[in-house]
């Protein structure tokens, strides 16, 4: 599409990339190309954006989704998705997008707005071609030994052996070539001789891992030695590794598989075998299907299912996963049905929940695997089996564990297994949803398990040093049985205030207008979009308000008081109720009879605004000078007090619009 595009997909091609990458853009550089990026005309390189209100949105690229939730806010250059929760500047959403490095994210940037990008100049030039060569050496020879495994199979007398061992297990011709499989010779160094005879480095077979070195003969071998051999592809069809099998199936002495070792090119935990045939499916179907072994991939498509990769007999990695939401976020993992297997399998799979994926399981019928099962039945049987058996992952390893949890300390594990998987769910609906269902299942009541579920949470927010997702059983500073005063309140917490009063306000008056056709509600959101509340539930209650009126849907407050949570009833209940006591309050305080509270909305609103970011800034500014106090490094130093600097000119602002210069 542009000349990024080609960058980034020619990587191993372009040894300017490499260079460049190694090369460090100064930093007065990089602070002309920060100063001049405008998300909103980055974005709109890549996405078809519409205005709402002061926002952009559209579709978000990041995960998969058929309404607008990924917004730009121009004003204050980020962007951020309010279903997935990504979010950045110019340079993040480059560096996502388009996969690139920060140094390729502000090369673009700079090409664009033509500004002249200077660089360190102490960078090996003479290293950086040694790496890219390498890279493209490496490839050279692994695409020649596909070619000549491939001949041997398809075209020699002893490549029969091979042939006939696929068709015995129902290959077609066709499967066999659009899989590139091949066949290697029972000899101990055929293809290493053949290949350094043609003129390939030796070296470089050994990078590539298709030779080995044995050093008492000074002698070449062949890693891959009598094998069907199974080419595995990056994700633009170029060869990286291989997985070689052995033909009978008896033979305990040697490993079934063999596989590449890793190389310069093959990273095992960054690769899904077969996801460059499956990709285009996977992206159609919306869904993909993950197995456990090459010949389930293989026999998956051939009998057209092809939507189908394979992890290749290890656990998931968090790069397969993302790899794997580049296409889509519905997986279904296909287990054989062994139970222990399955049992160290589950424990992995809370990673697919943090990504938000939806997950569903599908245990075989015992002794089958994939490839067994859809030769069996047939392709149709087969997906109708998926179908009707597929259990979402919460259901499934609550099903599984509860079979095993025949005594109470089991039973107390298995608690401690589900609820460690549902606090992971990013979106806290869904975690609701799945609360109320475990504790039906596990005939456990609901406080247990949300009490069980906000320690793990708390216990991972406090890692990330981040406030609490989900729900707090004791709420911090807030009494909402008394009646709230503003003087008292205020002497409590600042923030805590700010946080219950722009809650107010947006219940009370959602749909207001504060100025001409915008409503306080859209006004509220929209400036409260980056900041997160202290108290979850108001987390929450702005969660729910966005992604309704998202869907078109104006929330109001009979929304809230019906809710099937009770924690978020009885909280929008008080923060209603408050409306009369404040306002009672607020009129006798400033002895005003006639002015409703209504007709000074548009004031109220703004001011309200104002002091709550005017909170956020002075604990943010706390943080900062903690931070400060912690360290002796010079660089972070800087950068703190950059930051800090920066925060007082905010509030400096801040202060001005309220009209009241706060300064410490
Ligand atoms: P078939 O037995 O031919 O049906 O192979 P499969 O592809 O169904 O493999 P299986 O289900 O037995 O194992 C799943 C995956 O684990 C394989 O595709 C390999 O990637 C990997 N694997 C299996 N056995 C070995 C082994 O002995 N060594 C190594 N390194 N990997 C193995
Ligand atoms: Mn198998």
């Amino acid at each position: 599409m542009t000349f990024f595009m080609k960058t980034i997909q020619n990587k191993y091609i372009s040894l300017e990339s490499i260079i460049k990458n190694r090369m460090r853009i100064k930093q007065s550089s990089i602070q002309t190309i920060k100063a001049v990026a405008n998300v909103l005309e980055i974005a709109e390189d890549f996405l078809t954006l519409k205005k709402k209100g002061t926002n952009w949105w559209s579709p978000c690229p990041f995960h998969h989704e058929k309404t607008a939730s990924f917004s730009i806010a121009p004003a204050k250059g980020i962007f951020k998705c309010f279903g997935c929760g990504a979010a950045g500047d110019a340079i993040t959403f480059l560096m996502r997008y388009e996969n690139a490095t920060y140094t390729e994210a502000l090369e673009y940037i700079a090409k664009k707005y033509n500004i002249e990008v200077e660089y360190d100049k102490n960078i090996n030039i003479d290293e950086a071609k040694k790496e890219q060569t390498e890279r493209e050496s490496l490839l050279i020879i692994l695409d020649f030994a596909r070619s000549y495994y491939q001949d041997i199979l398809l075209n020699s007398q002893e490549g029969k052996i091979g042939l006939s061992y696929f068709k015995e297990r129902n290959l077609r011709q066709h499967t066999i070539e659009s899989f590139q499989l091949g066949y290697s010779l029972p000899m101990w160094d055929v293809f290493s001789q053949m290949a350094i005879k043609k003129g390939y480095n030796p070296e470089m077979l050994l990078k590539a891992g298709l030779s080995t070195f044995q050093e008492e003969k000074k002698q070449y071998l062949d890693r891959f030695r009598d094998r069907v051999m199974f080419p595995i592809h990056n994700l633009s069809g170029k060869v990286i590794g291989f997985g070689g099998r052995i033909l009978s199936s008896g033979d305990k002495k040697q490993a079934k598989y063999i596989n590449s070792p890793e190389t310069a090119v093959y990273k095992k935990s960054e690769i899904l075998y077969g996801l460059f045939q499956a990709k285009k499916s996977i992206q159609q179907k919306d869904e993909c299907i993950l197995v456990e072994g090459y010949m389930d991939v293989i026999s998956l498509h051939q009998a057209g299912i092809t939507h189908a990769v394979a992890s290749s007999g290890t656990s998931l990695t968090k790069e397969q996963i993302r790899l794997i939401k580049r296409f889509t976020q519905q997986v279904i993992l296909i287990y054989d049905n062994d139970n222990a297997g399955i049992k160290a399998a589950l424990r992995g799979l809370d990673m697919l929940l943090e990504d938000d994926l939806n997950v569903r399981i599908v245990l075989l019928p015992t002794g089958e695997d994939p490839d067994s099962y859809v030769k069996e039945v047939g392709a149709e049987s087969f997906l109708q089996y998926i179908q009707q058996t597929a259990q979402d992952f919460i259901h499934f390893k609550t099903q599984f564990y509860l079979q095993e949890s025949n005594s109470p300390l089991k039973k107390a594990e298995a608690v401690k297994e589900v609820v460690a998987s549902i606090s992971k769910i990013a979106d806290p609906l869904k975690r609701n949803y799945y609360t109320k269902e475990v504790a039906q299942k596990m005939d456990i009541s609901e406080e247990i398990l949300i009490a069980e579920a906000n320690k793990i949470i708390l216990k991972e927010s406090e890692k990330n040093n981040q406030s609490p997702a989900w729900q707090d059983t004791e709420t911090e500073d807030e009494n909402y049985s008394s009646t709230p005063l503003e003087d008292t309140a205020i002497a409590e917490s600042p923030l805590a205030y700010q946080e219950k009063e722009s809650m107010r306000l947006l219940l009370n008056y959602a749909y207001y207008e504060v100025e001409n056709s915008i409503s306080l509600c859209q006004y509220l959101l929209t400036e409260t979009e980056d900041i997160h509340y202290q108290n979850p539930l108001y987390n929450q209650i702005l969660h729910i308000f966005r992604t309704e009126l998202e869907k078109g849907n104006l929330v109001n407050m009979d929304y809230f008081l019906t809710h099937e949570d009770p924690q978020i009833a009885t909280t929008v209940t008080q923060l209603i109720a408050m409306k009369y006591q404040m306002s009672e309050n607020w009129l006798l305080k400033h002895n005003i009879k006639t002015t409703t509270e209504e007709e000074t909305l548009q004031q109220l609103a703004f001011k309200n605004i104002l002091r709550l970011k005017q909170r956020f800034v002075n604990k943010h500014y706390e943080q900062l000078n903690q931070e400060l106090s912690k360290t002796d490094i010079e660089e972070d130093q800087d950068y703190l007090l950059i930051k800090a600097i920066e925060l007082k000119q905010i509030e400096a602002n801040i202060a001005k619009l309220l009209g009241n210069v706060i300064f410490r």
